[in-house]
């Protein structure tokens, strides 16, 4: 049966991730980077930088304990990267292309005030088919707001449109991906 989810994130208390690993993720630098295309908000005629998102293959470790912590059913393991640590900006509106649910471990947030939002587009449904990309910010309204914080569980619904902004410095995440809702 088709379901929309009409919440945004959920915060969990599971089990945190030893120093050890984190250690091991931080050191998994350097990695190469480079730029997406400058993402343009047509509404206000602004344009930022979409900071490139890279992802790569969890080591074992992560692996391991993510299969003992988490709900089954993840289709994907990856540690995340947005920036560089040079330049800042963001992540453009969107629903993501390949999971619909990820449960988000951050490990460096990339900024002090790095807000994740969330959107409804105008006459539109809050849950979206994936890849939906917006560009035109005057055709979609916030709903919700979060400044994700470090070293905590969060469920994202990534079926609802989102962005990230204020990224300054390198964004870094654990990310857990499922194409069905992992919890009741
Ligand atoms: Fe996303």
């Amino acid at each position: 049966m088709f379901k929309r989810y009409n919440w945004c994130y959920k915060i969990f208390d599971f089990p945190k991730f030893n120093k050890k690993i984190i250690e091991q993720i931080r050191n998994l630098e350097p990695i190469t980077y480079h730029y997406t295309s400058l993402h343009r908000d047509i509404s206000s005629d602004t344009e930022y930088n979409h900071l490139l998102l890279k992802r790569w293959q969890a080591p074992r470790s992560v692996e391991n304990f993510i299969k003992k912590t988490l709900p089954a059913g993840y289709h994907e393991i990856g540690i995340q990267v947005i920036g560089d640590g040079n330049t800042a900006g963001g992540h453009g509106a969107h629903s993501d292309k390949t999971r619909s649910f990820s449960f988000l471990y951050l490990i460096d947030t990339g900024g002090n005030n790095v807000q994740t939002r969330f959107f409804k587009e105008k006459k539109k449904p809050l849950y979206r088919k994936n890849f939906t990309v917006i560009t035109d910010y005057s055709k979609i309204e916030l709903v919700d707001s979060v400044i994700i914080e470090p070293f905590k569980w969060y469920l994202l619904n990534q079926r609802i449109i989102h962005d990230v902004i204020g990224i300054e410095g390198i964004r870094k995440s654990i990310t857990v991906s499922y194409h069905k809702c992992p919890i009741n």
